[in-house]
């Protein structure tokens, strides 16, 4: 980077450091051609700043904000520096592999993207991009039941391996055709999410008086919407009510139904308890993702790190334990993988990604990770992921 350029994005960065009330783009003072490219990012949280400055303040904000006062959403990169690393010396580490095999799709890493709705808020090519960067990372893209562009498009777009996400309605003979659907085009795993069954108070789109809806209508009718979320025109307060989505009328049942429409694993996401863990799997599923929704639902709910132990401990050792919420370091990834998760998802780093610099930016936001989670194992000993395990960490409370 030269001196102008560098000084400009550090004085971005800065600003944003010191200023988290100050919202508006219009306010940044530097020029365009001051950017850095994508091949200056340093880390994962220089992306955001950029995504911020380049996409409209609404979708921003949906993005960004957590529920309430967003305690969750804190704790889920606190928690993180309550746990130490334990690295061994002298153990032999040139052939490091990172390589993992996931509901029989062989990935580079353990590394891999969290549904999240709506890309086109982020960027034009949307999901096409996602998909496209999933599949050139050689990882999985895990698709929104929510995405700008129909499933079938982006199955289309990539060799990646794909899951899709669904949140269920109201009426099972359309969720089933949708899932017969989406397993038809091409996604392997169907994932259900389960820790959505009231729309939550995101105060920041609460103050924009835009709405954030579970689940929305058809996947794809909603592309040309999404690209910007509008503010309500006559700016009315939206309204402030106890507001069920279409998942809160189901139990542990649907389960055993989602698994016979889909005929692929089955995995629950939103598991935050070793109890539900032990019913996830009583009740069939193939695996399940520790997740609080990235601090968007419950307030209050515990940081995902922090639960994992107990979920670990609840269910067979062989039993698929992924988790987001969070994940911003490899030295996040490597703890988590030493406290048995199988694989850990990315949500909103993937957007920032995409915002910053659309497909490039997602591909250098996966290189930066996996670069930084090799370089720990390496400095731990450890070669491969079936070396790491629990004595690799200490919980520093
Ligand atoms: C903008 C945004 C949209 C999301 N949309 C969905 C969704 O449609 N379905 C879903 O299961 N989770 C959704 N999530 C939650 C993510 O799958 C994931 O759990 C969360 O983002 C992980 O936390 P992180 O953003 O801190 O990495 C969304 C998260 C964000 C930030």
């Amino acid at each position: 980077m030269n001196d102008t350029r560098r000084q400009a994005f550090h004085k971005l960065l800065s600003f944003f450091a010191a200023s988290p009330l100050v919202q508006a783009q219009k306010d940044l003072e530097y020029k365009p051609e001051h950017l850095p490219g994508v091949d200056q990012m340093v880390n994962v949280f220089e992306f955001e700043p950029l995504c911020r400055y380049r996409i409209p303040k609404e979708n921003y904000d949906y993005i960004a904000g957590g529920v309430d006062n967003e305690w969750t959403l804190r704790r889920n990169r606190e928690a993180f520096d309550r746990i130490v690393i334990r690295p061994r010396m002298l153990v032999n580490a040139t052939n490091m592999d990172l390589s993992t095999t996931l509901f029989g799709a062989k990935v580079a890493s353990p590394i891999l993207f969290s549904p999240t709705a709506g890309h086109q808020l982020a960027h034009p090519d949307g999901e096409l991009a996602t998909a496209k960067a999933a599949a050139s990372s050689n990882t999985i893209i895990c698709l929104s039941s929510n995405s700008s562009y129909p499933f079938e498009k982006v199955a289309a777009a990539s060799e990646a391996p794909k899951w899709w996400q669904l949140y269920p309605r109201e009426d099972d003979l359309a969720t089933r055709e949708r899932v017969e659907r989406a397993v038809a085009s091409g996604y392997k795993v169907v994932v259900l999410t389960v820790d959505a069954p009231y729309n939550s108070h995101r105060e920041r789109l609460l103050r924009n008086r835009v709405r954030a809806q579970v689940p929305s209508g058809d996947p794809g009718a909603t592309a040309s919407n999404t690209r910007r979320r509008r503010q309500d025109p006559e700016r009315k307060p939206l309204p402030y009510r106890l507001e069920a989505t279409l998942v809160a009328q189901w139990d542990w049942t649907y389960v055993s139904k989602l698994k016979e429409w889909a005929k692929t694993p089955v995995l629950i996401k939103g598991i935050l308890t070793g109890e539900d863990a032990a019913l996830a799997v009583k009740h069939g599923a193939d695996g399940i993702i520790v997740s609080n929704h990235g601090g968007r639902y419950l307030e209050y709910a515990p940081s995902t790190i922090e639960v994992l132990p107990e979920i670990v401990q609840a269910v067979n050792a062989k039993f698929p334990v992924l988790i987001d919420s969070g994940f911003r370091r490899g030295t996040d990834i490597l703890k988590a993988l030493a406290m048995g998760a199988s694989a850990v998802m990315l949500g909103r780093p993937v957007l920032w990604g995409l915002g910053a610099f659309g497909q490039p930016g997602i591909e250098k936001v996966y290189q930066l990770l996996e670069t930084e989670l090799a370089l720990a194992m390496a400095l731990c000993g450890k070669a491969n992921l079936r070396q790491l395990d629990k004595s690799l960490i200490r919980s520093d409370r």
